[in-house]
């Protein structure tokens, strides 16, 4: 028997809607969906009659709204923007005070500020939710990412925590085997309050940027494989697979080893060798590398990933440059084989470190920019299980941060220290390597670069310092003189 009213809605029954309704319904809530188009509420529900908890089909958001329990908690996954605006106003009239509008899409984090101070105006609770982990996550346990009103989320946490996925609370690895009508009994769910208003948007779009950079450096080893070493796609993938029992264990690690040793059912060629080398995005590693910009931290290995996607994109022009300009003259590497593979192993670990303190340094900034108190060793943990970047890495940054709760870097956790202390030498092997070679690394070199600009107690800003006094009398600090005292010289200076 149904019960008169649901637990909890949600609206917008595309692939992420439709995913996260069935985990919901599969952990005993019974769960009213809407969508704009009723058809697909339809088709949906009738394809799944039999869940644990329950799926209410309404046809309008009048019957939506009616059929939840107070107060009422409604989930929104459309798309971020318009629509999601468009459906907040519709919701608006229809709620009552205290109700709990819930957004799960990928929203900019400053419209989420924005909705949550317009909905606070009118009585209405909100909380923008980060989901990680695509279709299956959605489904089998995503990792959640919840701000906003945290007397709200009080109230959405046992669903939350429910519906996340869940990793073994003392090696921190991802528990699977989650069936429809089956989930994972047990171990840690990958949620937590993350903070006020937008900050749950903030660190899902970190989230992102930090998955285009591991994107690209696991493509980076690829190239400079195939390029220096000439390996073909298939023992790529051993090797990748190889790197998986090790440091590296991470989802994204795993799937290359298995999208590189799959075959296309056309040609029958290796699959990566058909696809074409263009990648597209839809915005998030550059609101990430945007907002570094803005806000003045330095995150190159982040940005240098949305720039190769947009060089990549530039195919055309790509074609035509390769039949003008010349690079180095093509050369054997006579080194050893495995040596190599290593070191490239260890490039991609050295740059993978640089990326991820990047990508919290921007978060230690935001939170100063936002007057956000944002718990990193947490954030970690949050995503070690159901999200993209998911890896065996994070344990080690929660534990770093376990070790330092206020680490200005991770690079000087001494694990992280003595990890690139150890590999260096190889990753700066590598991307002279790439250099010799002509072959892009554009993260592997711009890590490095952070990691000896971060590393160096002088930079030659000075000169910097001396050339914009020069030309538009911006005034210097001395060396010799306390910081905050500028001074300015008439140039050209005599002697
Ligand atoms: P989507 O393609 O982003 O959105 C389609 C849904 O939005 C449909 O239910 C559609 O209704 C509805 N919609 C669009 N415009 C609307 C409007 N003006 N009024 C009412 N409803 C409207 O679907 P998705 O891929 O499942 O993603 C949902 C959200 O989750 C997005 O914000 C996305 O960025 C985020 N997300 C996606 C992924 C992923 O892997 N795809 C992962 C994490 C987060 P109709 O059926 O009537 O057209
Ligand atoms: P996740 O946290 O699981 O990575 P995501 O941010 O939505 O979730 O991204 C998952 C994939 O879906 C990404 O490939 C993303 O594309 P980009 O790499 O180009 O950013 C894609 N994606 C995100 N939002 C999408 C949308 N509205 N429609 C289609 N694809 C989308």
């Amino acid at each position: 028997m149904p019960k008169e009213h649901s637990d909890i809605g949600l609206i917008g029954l595309a692939v992420m809607g439709q995913n996260l309704a069935l985990n919901i319904a599969d952990h005993g809530f019974q769960i009213s969906v809407y969508n704009r188009t009723t058809a697909k509420t339809d088709a949906f529900v009738e394809a799944n009659p039999d869940t644990p908890g329950g799926l209410v089909g309404t046809a309008t958001m009048e019957d939506f709204v009616k059929s939840l329990a107070k107060p009422r908690k409604v989930i929104i996954l459309v798309q971020a923007g318009r629509a999601t605006d468009a459906v907040i106003d519709g919701l608006i009239p229809l709620l009552d005070k205290d109700d709990i509008i819930i957004d799960g899409g990928n929203a900019l984090w400053t419209d989420t500020i924005r909705r949550e101070q317009e909905l606070k105006a009118k009585g209405l609770r909100f909380i923008g939710s980060g989901v990680s982990g695509g279709e299956e996550g959605a489904r089998f346990g995503p990792s959640l990412m919840p701000g906003g009103d945290k007397a709200a989320f009080k109230e959405l946490a046992k669903i939350w925590k429910a519906i996340a996925a869940k990793v073994d609370k003392d090696t921190g690895k991802p528990l699977e085997g989650a069936e429809p009508g089956k989930p994972v009994k047990g171990g840690v769910p990958c949620t937590a309050y993350i903070g006020e208003n937008g900050a749950g948007h903030y660190v899902k779009m970190v989230h992102n940027g930090i998955e285009y950079g591991d994107m690209q450096m696991i493509c980076e080893a690829y190239d400079l494989m195939q390029g220096i070493l000439g390996l073909k796609p298939k023992e790529m993938g051993e090797i990748f697979g190889e790197w998986n029992k090790g440091a590296l264990d991470s989802f994204l690690i795993e799937i290359t080893a298995d999208i590189l040793g799959q075959k296309d059912p056309a040609s029958r060629k290796a699959f990566v060798d058909v696809v074409l080398d263009t990648a597209g995005q839809k915005g998030t590693g550059k609101w990430t590398s945007v907002n570094a910009l803005n806000m003045g931290v330095a995150a190159p290995t982040i940005a240098e990933s949305v720039f190769s996607r947009c060089l990549s994109a530039v195919k055309d022009e790509r074609v035509a440059a390769s039949k003008i300009l010349k690079g180095p003259k093509k050369k054997k590497y006579t080194g050893a084989k495995k040596a190599l593979i290593q070191a490239i192993h260890d490039a991609l670990y050295c740059s993978k470190i640089c990326s991820y303190a990047q990508g919290f340094q921007l978060m230690r900034e935001a939170q100063n920019e936002y007057g956000w108190k944002l718990n990193f060793g947490q954030i970690a943990q949050i995503w070690r299980g159901g999200c993209i970047i998911r890896a065996g890495f994070l344990q080690k940054i929660t534990e770093a941060f376990a070790r330092d709760k206020k680490l200005a870097n991770l690079l000087l956790d001494p694990y992280f220290n003595k990890t690139i202390q150890a590999a260096q030498e190889n990753w700066r092997k590598v991307v002279a390597l790439a250099a010799e070679h002509g072959i892009p690394a554009p993260t592997f070199a711009s890590s490095l670069a952070y990691y000896d600009g971060y590393r160096s107690a002088r930079l030659p800003a000075n000169l910097l310092q001396a050339q914009r006094d020069y030309f538009g009398a911006h005034t210097y600090e001395r060396v010799d003189q306390p910081r905050g005292k500028f001074y300015h010289v008439d140039w050209p200076q005599k002697d």
